[in-house]
């Protein structure tokens, strides 16, 4: 019997859209100022090792390696279909990222060792129970000082953005009303972080998106 943990949510919901995620998110959702502005935020440097958590195709994990060359950068994603695509951009970027396929509560790594996670468009696709668990495990991974930025769907910030959101409530079901309630700050407190901040947000086609971070204790 599948349980609530076991849910596990593809890029577009369904299996069979995943070739067409890149198209879709880019005319939808103002993917080259967010993900730019999220990089901004994340503040990487040369030296970091860096994760993208729930990389999908790999858009923000190219950006980041392309904007930091010499920062060690990592993907990690369940989908082993999305990951072969990711690994393909990258490959035709000329970029060296390492992608691993695993679930974002149970990460491959041992403790203390990345500098900085980022995370696009994932988190909502995520269970409560499963949002804390990653959360956890995202500061197992983290070093002392080091830090989690997310972009993801938060709370609508007018009536226009409620409606909009309605076709993801409608697409990624049940695990999106946290998200949309704006409970992720709550969560990243929850878990441990600290200097928790939401950031800037962005009016798309699908809702309010929402830039918030959240540092591993010293
Ligand atoms: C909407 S896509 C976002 C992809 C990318 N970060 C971006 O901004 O375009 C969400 C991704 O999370 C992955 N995913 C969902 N649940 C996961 C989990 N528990 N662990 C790891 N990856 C997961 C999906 O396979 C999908 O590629």
């Amino acid at each position: 019997m599948r349980t609530e943990k076991d849910k596990y949510i593809p890029a577009l919901s369904y299996d069979w859209l995943t070739a067409f995620y890149d198209p879709v998110v880019r005319w939808t959702t103002r993917e080259k100022t967010f993900k730019h502005r999220l990089l901004q935020q994340a503040n990487i440097q040369p030296a970091h090792r860096v994760l993208d958590l729930g990389c999908g195709t790999a858009t923000l994990t190219i950006a980041i390696k392309q904007a930091v060359p010499k920062a060690t950068v990592e993907g990690l994603d369940g989908d082993a279909k999305i990951l072969a695509i990711a690994r393909d951009k990258a490959r035709q970027a000329g970029v060296e990222i390492h992608f691993d396929e695993g679930l974002s509560y149970q990460l491959p790594y041992t403790d203390t060792v990345f500098d900085r996670v980022v995370s696009s468009l994932f988190f909502h696709h995520l269970t409560t129970e499963n949002k804390l668990q990653t959360l956890r495990e995202v500061r197992r991974v983290l070093k002392a000082g080091g830090e989690l930025h997310i972009a993801d769907w938060g709370k609508p910030h007018s009536s226009i953005m409620r409606a909009a959101s309605f076709p993801v409530r409608l697409l990624d079901g049940a695990t999106t009303a946290d998200s949309f309630d704006g409970l992720l700050p709550r969560y990243l407190q929850e878990a441990g972080f600290v200097d928790v901040r939401t950031g800037e947000h962005y009016a798309t086609m699908f809702g309010t998106l929402w830039l918030y971070q959240a540092q591993q204790p010293e």
